[in-house]
């Protein structure tokens, strides 16, 4: 039963992996939106692939927010490749509570691999006038770039409304994110199902394009709820790897 249950998941895997065109998939068994402890399994399965990929030196991992990345940061244990890792944020503040925030969860990882740490200390729903003061200041200009040098990405993906709702936007913005038919979220951005960018947190960090020169990309994003994110997202991510649940697996090869 169990060698049977691998090879559907082995299969599922390939299947999802030409349905997204992307490189790698990893999928673990249940549905994050009915049980917690499938969360758990995603972050452990990222924790293996963290591993796996790390070069032999000069680690700069920049990690996003969210339950999911959460998850992540709960499963590290100290390990003697991870020690000399630096955890940064990917972006400022996206508005979420403490628990879910890119800094939060950076420091949680520092401290469980042994690794060290540098914040993003960037307020909320910054304006225009705001944005260009901080991104002149030298102490600013120094944790960006490290940010930019990020050798690996960790990062979440969200349900539009989910995460706009779970943010306190505005409802300007939510009227917005509906007129345009957001459907999924990452790194502050929010993309319609064809993965066209339709709206933007303006916070200091990584900004999109900077993927690109970013060697190791892993999102992590399950449950049945975020089939439609996903695809959206991935529409973008030719080049990337996603660790996701059986829920969200079915539900999106399940679509026509
Ligand atoms: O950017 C995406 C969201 O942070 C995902 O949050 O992992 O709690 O669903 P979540």
């Amino acid at each position: 039963v169990v060698m049977k249950d691998v090879f559907q998941t082995r299969t599922m895997e390939e299947e999802l992996k030409t349905r997204l065109g992307i490189k790698d998939v990893h999928i673990v068994p249940g549905d994050s939106d009915e049980y917690a402890w499938v969360q758990k399994e995603m972050g452990r399965t990222c924790v293996t692939l963290i591993k796996q990929r790390m070069a032999a030196e000069n680690n700069v991992i920049a990690v996003t927010g969210g339950t999911s990345i959460a998850a992540v940061a709960e499963m590290l244990v100290p390990d003697s490749g991870l020690k000399e890792t630096l955890f940064v944020p990917a972006r400022g503040g996206l508005g979420e509570q403490v628990e879910n925030q890119a800094n939060t969860i950076c420091a949680t990882m520092a401290r469980k691999a042994m690794g060290s740490y540098r914040l993003l200390h960037v307020p909320d729903q910054l304006s225009k006038e705001a944005y260009e003061s901080l991104i002149s200041e030298p102490s600013v200009q120094d944790i960006l770039r490290l940010i930019q040098s990020a050798t690996m990405v960790i990062h979440g993906i969200g349900e539009a409304e989910a995460m706009a709702i779970r943010r306190n936007s505005s409802s300007r913005v939510l009227g917005e994110l509906k007129d345009k038919k957001a459907v999924a979220e990452a790194f502050g951005y929010y993309f319609n199902q064809s993965g066209e960018i339709i709206h933007k947190v303006l916070t200091i960090g990584l900004q999109l394009e900077d993927l690109e020169e970013i060697p190791c990309i892993i999102a992590v994003a399950g449950g049945a709820s975020k089939a439609e994110a996903i695809e959206a997202y991935m529409k973008r991510r030719p080049n990337q790897t996603l660790v996701t649940d059986e829920g969200a697996a079915r539900a999106i090869l399940a679509k026509n």
